[in-house]
């Protein structure tokens, strides 16, 4: 017999998040405590005020969840939670809640990874999202967020092989950085996306990293020291036109590897489903290329609406109930872990230099 709803949890960063799902993935509440105030005057994330906060979040969360779903405790039959990657001190408030109330309640308890919950998240289903009904596996993934930018073969549900990976900064931490550099808030990539949407976007010329290497591996660490070399021939504080044009060369910079490793990795692999996820995919420049690239070249490129794309707790609950469906189970020994374990992904040899 199928699961009827599970209750998942999501707290590997800085947002706190709680779902109820159905069996059939469909979402039936999702609630989310936002940290970007806590850590805004440090310009990115403080780990132990995120730990903090999660304690703060969690218990009133899986109350709304609840409540908001109509869904009583008689009738979750399962618990989710993500356990890896993530920062220790965040995963460990997520975990010991799960834990408590399968113990509590006696449920079945699944540990997820994250990254995992990014890679289905476009399968996921709601009041007004349903992926379209041709969108099935093997797809590829582009997951871009604040902490990860991976390109990932998606063979079929936990069955993943790495392609591509950044060497050193994520996407969403390039965006980020910069931000910080001409001095917009935090989290920086939304207000990037703003400015550059009224910049000229080859005002100024900015490195493309491994853009030219065969492989599908991506590096933003350049981009970022160039930002720095750049910044120093003007007076702070910017104009607004000057930051336009900043902020739209970078971008696009950005966005330039994004859509050539797609397209390399479609040329690779053969696949043309691809699904682009993690904070990062709400940047506007980002969506305008996959679909010129889409058209181009005849591809099916979907994302999840942007409740999905960052954090939550919904994608990790879609994960959830599907390995609980597979007779998966963790026990209450379960541990947390900054990086994904060596079964969670294969890498592949099929694109070294
Ligand atoms: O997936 P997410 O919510 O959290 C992580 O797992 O990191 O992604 C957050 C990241 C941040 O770096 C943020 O600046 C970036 O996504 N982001 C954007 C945009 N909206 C959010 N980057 C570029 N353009 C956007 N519109
Ligand atoms: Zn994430």
């Amino acid at each position: 017999m199928g699961f009827k709803y599970i209750l998942s949890i999501e707290t590997s960063c800085d947002d706190t998040s709680v779902a109820i799902i159905d069996g059939e993935g469909f979402v039936q509440s999702v609630c989310m405590a936002n940290q970007d105030i806590v850590h805004a005057p440090f310009g990115g994330i403080v780990p132990e005020l995120a730990s903090r906060n999660h304690t703060q979040f969690i218990l009133p969360l899986i109350e709304k969840a609840l409540e908001k779903s109509h869904v009583t405790w008689e009738s979750i039959q399962g618990i989710a939670v993500t356990n890896r990657p993530g920062l220790i001190g965040s995963l460990m408030v997520g975990l010991i809640a799960g834990k408590t109330l399968a113990l509590s309640k006696n449920l079945p308890l699944v540990g997820i990874n994250h990254i995992e919950g990014h890679i289905v998240a476009p399968l996921l289903k709601d009041s007004t999202y349903a992926p379209p009904k041709d969108f099935a596996f093997p797809y590829l993934a582009l997951i871009v967020s604040g902490g990860h930018t991976q390109l990932v073969v998606v063979k079929t549900f936990g069955n993943y092989e790495i392609i591509g990976r950044t060497r050193d900064d994520a996407s969403g931490e390039a965006f980020d950085k910069f931000a910080k550099l001409v001095g917009l808030g935090y989290p920086g990539g939304v207000l990037v996306d703003q400015l550059a949407s009224k910049g000229q976007r080859d005002k100024f010329s900015f490195p493309r990293g491994m853009f030219h290497e065969k492989n599908l591996d991506f590096s933003f660490s350049g981009l970022k020291a160039a930002a720095q070399r750049l910044l120093t021939q003007f007076e702070q504080p910017l104009n607004l036109s000057l930051k336009q044009d900043l902020c739209a060369s970078y971008q696009e910079a950005i966005v330039d590897v994004l859509i050539k490793k797609i397209d390399s990795a479609v040329t690779l692999t053969g696949i043309n489903k691809i699904a682009i996820t993690g904070g990062v995919s709400a940047n506007s420049r980002l969506r305008e290329q996959a679909l010129v690239l889409a058209q181009t070249k005849g591809l099916q490129v979907i994302y999840p609406p942007l409740r999905f794309c960052t954090d939550n707790a919904a994608m990790i609950g879609l994960a959830g109930l599907w390995r609980l469906n597979r007779g998966e189970r963790s026990s209450l020994s379960l541990g947390v872990f900054s990086r994904s374990l060596p079964e969670d992904f294969t890498e592949a040899p099929l694109c070294q230099n």
